[in-house]
């Protein structure tokens, strides 16, 4: 009789043992049979009652059964804990984990939204215009005569189009015919946009770029604005004092042209190899819009004064950033991107 029992016992044991997954099921089974009331364990503890003859024949089997329980146990122990240990190498977390790669804003983004951060606070107003151009806005109402040497100013790219001429706008002054046809003066803009250029690539020079343009029209806009609000601007893009220089220049949209620059942001105009020894660093084309451009947009002749000016964005990146070459920023090089 306990002899079965105990046979059946081991049987039931080896199965559970077998089956158990993980340290905890496997305790389970040791408590099962040999703990305090174990199955196996209470038929040791019932030997004392057995007769002497009896207790000779079953208690080897049970204590038997005891060792090769222990024995199971403790082979399946180690068993799981190989496994558990390998299973714990899969999820070390001392590992160093995998760097999760974070976006970032291109430096022509970065640019765009400072400037445009610090002209909305100085009362400006942001304007837009569309990049495939016709020839009457990027040039004719520009006061680009037609068989003008002024066109080649700009090297175009022409698109064939069945209705009329269409361009890859050069520039962003367009944008100032298109907004004057719509608002009446006093007002003061910005016109931010990527423009193109059909020339040769080079360190300083990119077939596709951005330029912003700034117009500010009022009865009696004088030059002086214009050096206040440029030297207002760039002081605070560079966040130090920096000089304004207007040198005379021509565009057929101003009258009088200028190309302004400003003090050296490296070396504040003392000279240094960044301006190569000039002390001043040129930045872009301005004037006081000529009266021809009012009239194209609908203004009477003579009754406004205005002052335009507009420049490069990647030159202002470059100089912010401290960036050798314009060709970066249309790579598409992520090691130069995350940089910012
Ligand atoms: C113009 O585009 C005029 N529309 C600027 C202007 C506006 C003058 C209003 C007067 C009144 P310009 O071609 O010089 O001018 O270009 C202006 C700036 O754009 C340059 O100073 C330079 O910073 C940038 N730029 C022009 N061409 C390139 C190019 N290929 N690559 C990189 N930057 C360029």
């Amino acid at each position: 009789m306990q002899r079965q029992k105990i046979d059946g016992i081991k049987s039931k044991f080896f199965r559970d043992i077998a089956d158990s997954q993980d340290e905890k099921s496997l305790y389970a089974v040791k408590v099962k049979y040999i703990g305090r009331s174990g199955q196996l364990t209470k038929i040791l503890k019932s030997l004392k009652d057995f007769s002497s003859e009896k207790r000779k024949m079953i208690g080897p089997l049970a204590n038997q059964a005891r060792r090769e329980f222990k024995e199971a146990y403790e082979k399946r122990q180690k068993a799981l804990g190989e496994q558990i240990d390998w299973e714990e190498e899969r999820i070390d977390v001392t590992i160093p984990g995998k760097k999760a790669e974070i976006g970032s804003l291109h430096p022509i983004t970065l640019v765009y939204q400072e400037v445009e951060k610090i002209f909305s606070s100085m009362g400006f107003e942001i304007a837009e215009g569309p990049e495939l151009e016709t020839d009457w806005y990027n040039f004719t109402s520009l006061n680009f005569p037609f068989d003008h040497p002024a066109r080649d100013m700009q090297d175009t790219f022409w698109v064939k189009s069945t209705k009329e001429k269409l361009v890859l706008r050069t520039h962003t002054s367009p944008v100032q015919v298109r907004y004057m046809e719509k608002r009446k003066p006093p007002f003061q803009i910005i016109v931010p946009g990527r423009v193109f250029r059909n020339e040769a690539t080079d360190a300083a020079h990119e077939h596709t770029l951005n330029q912003f343009e700034a117009l500010v029209v009022g009865d009696d806009v004088n030059v002086g604005h214009f050096k206040y609000i440029a030297k207002q601007f760039f002081s605070a893009f560079f966040e130090k004092e920096v000089d304004i220089r207007l040198r005379p220049s021509y565009f057929p949209f101003t009258e009088p042209s200028f190309e302004f620059d400003i003090s050296c942001t490296v070396c504040n105009g003392k000279k240094c190899p960044s301006c190569k020894n000039a002390g001043w660093l040129e930045i872009g084309g301005a004037g006081m819009v000529n009266q021809n451009v009012f009239v194209a947009a609908g203004y009477p002749r003579n009754k406004h004064q205005g002052f335009a000016w507009g420049f490069g964005i990647e030159r202002l990146a470059m100089m912010k950033y401290k960036i050798d070459d314009i060709r970066w920023f249309e790579s598409g090089n992520l090691r130069f991107i995350c940089q910012f």
